[in-house]
């Protein structure tokens, strides 16, 4: 039997005060596979996590997350369900310390490791800086621990928005490196980047949105073929 989508979209609508967001946008993230998701800004990308989150509702369509739907279900419950967001800016306790906010992200979790063991073996850098406030952390060390905070929460789907934005492109690398390696261990990932070839460069499919639109899917090499990221994103890289 063929294994469902690790999340389904199918005809999903958002508007906020009455403004479309979304216009019948569906897609498929395959268990254990990468998808990146890429737009210019206001395409409606983080709309559609925040959608998927449950933070904000759908006005039509159903989401499903391996098979059941979730589309009604408050944000907690699909938390619950392995759906872990990676907002976008800085996903931190700015005014809790690098352990803290480490101690923190682990409330919810079975079974765990020492928290701050395991986000300082994830990213050595935050081993440095657990004393202080994480506000006062580069933006590539808050990233770091915004994702080892991610993480701890062992999800099955990960959304990550625009996790790259601002950063130095080492920095970029490494996030990258640690997202790939989640995919390699089995994680369903759905990313959402500004750095077009980076993300093509680490999914399995992807999807162009346009004002709220899904414009073009599929695998990196079409996409890129067909031109119609370049064409959406004026040519970013
Ligand atoms: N909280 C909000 N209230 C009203 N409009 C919003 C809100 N958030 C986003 N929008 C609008 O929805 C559209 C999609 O935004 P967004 O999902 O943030 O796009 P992206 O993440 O692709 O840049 C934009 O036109 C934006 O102005
Ligand atoms: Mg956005």
């Amino acid at each position: 039997m063929p294994s469902e989508p690790a999340l389904e979209l199918d005809g999903v609508s958002v508007s906020y005060a009455g403004l479309r967001a979304l216009h019948n946008v569906s897609m498929v993230v395959p268990q254990g596979a990468a998808v990146a998701l890429l737009g210019a800004n206001g395409a409606g990308k983080s709309t559609m996590l925040r959608t998927i989150s449950g933070v904000i509702r759908a006005e039509r369509g159903r989401i499903y997350v391996h098979g059941q739907r979730i589309e009604h279900r408050p944000a907690y419950r699909i938390a619950r369900m392995g759906v872990v967001h990676v907002p976008e800016g800085r996903g931190v306790f700015p005014s809790l310390t690098v352990r803290e906010n480490l101690l923190m992200a682990t409330s919810a979790m079975s079974g765990a490791l020492d928290p701050v063991e395991e986000g300082t073996a994830l990213f050595p850098a935050l081993g440095n800086r657990l004393a202080q406030v994480a506000g006062s952390l580069s933006g590539g060390e808050q990233q770091m621990l915004a994702l080892a905070r991610a993480l701890m929460a062992k999800p099955k789907v990960l959304m990550v928005d625009e996790i790259s934005m601002g950063l130095a492109p080492i920095i970029v690398g490494q996030l990258f490196e640690t997202l790939r390696e989640r995919v390699a261990a089995g994680i369903s990932l759905l990313i959402v980047e500004q750095y077009v070839e980076a993300a093509l460069g680490m999914a399995d499919y992807g999807y162009v949105m346009d004002k709220g639109v899904i414009v073009d899917v599929g695998e990196p090499a079409d996409l890129r073929r067909r031109g119609l990221v370049t064409a959406y994103l004026g040519g970013a890289a």
